[in-house]
C-alpha cells in the first residue's frame, strides 16, 4: 500500500515499546502508526480530556487506513483495527509509562523549557537503552536534549501531518548522537513504513526551513494584494503540483503554527529578512482565526 507498511521489526535490538509524550493529532498519529507496525505504544498527556480524544483520533484514522489495506477483505480489517487498537495504551503518569519503553517521542506543544523540563525528568527514570527523541519542527534539538545525561542517545524524529499519510520522516542528529542511535532511528522509520532523510540540527530541518518562508512569501503576496488567496492555492497546486495550496494547507494544519515557528526564528535570527513578523498573520492570530480548527482561517469553514 501506498500509505503503510506491514513490515515488523526483525532485529532483537530493534524498537519494541514506545512512549509517546502529547496526546494531539501528532502524538497519537505516531502512536498509530508505531502500533500498526506491529510495536506496543503508550500515549502519555497530563489531561484525562486529551487521551479521550486521542483514541478517537486513532479510531478513526485506522479504520480509514484498514479500509484501504483490507479492501475486499472486512473481517481481516475489523481484527487489524482491534490489534492495532489493542496495542495502544494511554498514561496520565508519563514517568511510569517510560519504564518499559525502548523509545520516548515528545509530541507536547513547541515550547523549549517545557520539553528540556520533560525530558530531564524523564532521564533519571527511563531505562539506560531508551532513546529519546523530539518531534519538534523548529527548535533545536541539541537545546532540547541540553539537561539531559544521554545526548548520545537522543534526537530529533520529524513527522508530517496527517502521520498515518504522510511518507516522510526526517531523523536528526545532533553532534552527540551516537552511530547506534542513529541506526536505530533510522531501522525504526523504516519498520514503521516511512521514507527517512537525515538532516543536520538546523531551524526547521528540510521540509519546514523551506515551506515556512514559502508560506510566509504567500502571505506577504496576499498582503500587498498581488493575488488573491484562492488564486494563489490554485496556481501552487496547478503550477507547483502542491497537493494543497500554502493557505489550505495552513488552515488545514493551524495558521498559529507558522506563525510561533516564524516569530521563533525572528528572535533567534533578526537579520534574516524570510523570518520577519507579518502583520497579517499576526492579526489573524490575534482574532483566533487559526483555520479549520476555529472555523475561520484565510477562509471560512461552516
Ligand atoms: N488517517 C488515515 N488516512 C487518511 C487520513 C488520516 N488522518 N487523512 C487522509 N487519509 C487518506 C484517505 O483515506 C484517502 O485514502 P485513499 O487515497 O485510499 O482514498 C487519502 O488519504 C486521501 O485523502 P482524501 O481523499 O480525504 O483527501 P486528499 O486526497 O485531499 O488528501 C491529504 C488529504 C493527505 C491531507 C493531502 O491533501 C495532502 O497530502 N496534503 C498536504 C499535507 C502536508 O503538506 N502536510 C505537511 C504539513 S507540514 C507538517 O506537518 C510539518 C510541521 O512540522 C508543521
Amino acid at each position: 500500500s501506498r500509505h503503510f507498511s506491514v513490515s515488523h521489526s526483525v532485529l532483537s535490538n530493534a524498537i519494541n515499546q514506545v512512549t509517546i509524550i502529547g496526546g494531539g493529532l501528532m502524538g497519537s498519529g505516531i502512536a498509530q502508526v508505531a502500533a500498526q507496525a506491529g510495536n506496543h505504544a503508550v500515549i502519555v498527556d497530563v489531561n484525562d480530556g486529551a487521551l479521550k480524544k486521542a483514541e478517537n483520533e486513532v479510531q478513526i484514522s485506522v479504520r480509514r487506513v484498514a479500509k484501504k489495506i483490507f479492501k475486499d477483505k472486512p473481517a481481516d480489517g475489523e481484527k487489524f483495527v482491534s490489534d492495532v487498537i489493542g496495542r495502544i495504551k494511554t498514561s496520565l503518569d508519563m514517568k511510569e509509562a517510560v519504564k518499559t519503553a525502548d523509545l520516548v517521542v515528545e509530541a507536547v506543544t513547541e515550547n523549549l523549557e517545557l520539553k528540556q523540563k520533560l525530558f530531564s525528568n524523564l532521564d533519571s527514570v527511563a531505562p539506560e537503552h531508551t532513546i529519546f527523541a523530539s518531534n519538534t519542527s523548529s527548535l533545536s534539538i541539541g537545546e532540547i536534549a541540553s539537561l539531559t545525561k544521554r545526548k548520545d542517545r537522543f534526537g530529533g524524529l520529524h513527522f508530517f501531518s496527517p502521520v498515518p499519510v504522510m511518507k516522510l520522516l526526517e531523523v536528526i542528529r545532533i553532534p552527540e548522537t551516537s552511530d547506534d542511535t542513529y541506526e536505530k532511528m533510522m531501522n525504526w522509520g523504516k519498520a514503521i513504513g516511512k521514507t527517512t532523510v537525515t538532516c543536520k540540527d538546523t531551524p526547521g530541518f528540510v521540509v519546514n526551513r523551506l515551506l515556512v518562508p514559502m508560506f510566509a512569501e504567500a502571505v506577504r503576496m496576499l498582503e500587498r494584494g498581488d493575488a488573491t488567496a484562492r488564486d494563489i492555492d490554485i496556481a501552487m497546486k496547478l503550477g507547483a503540483g502542491y497537493p494543497m495550496g500554502p493557505f489550505e494547507l495552513a488552515d488545514f494544519s493551524g495558521i498559529d503554527t507558522p506563525k510561533y515557528i516564524l516569530d521563533g526564528w525572528h528572535k533567534k535570527f533578526p537579520d534574516n529578512p524570510l523570518f520577519n513578523p507579518i502583520p497579517l498573520l499576526n492579526k489573524l492570530v490575534e482574532e483566533g482565526k487559526v483555520g479549520m480548527k476555529a472555523g475561520e482561517g484565510f477562509y471560512k469553514y461552516e
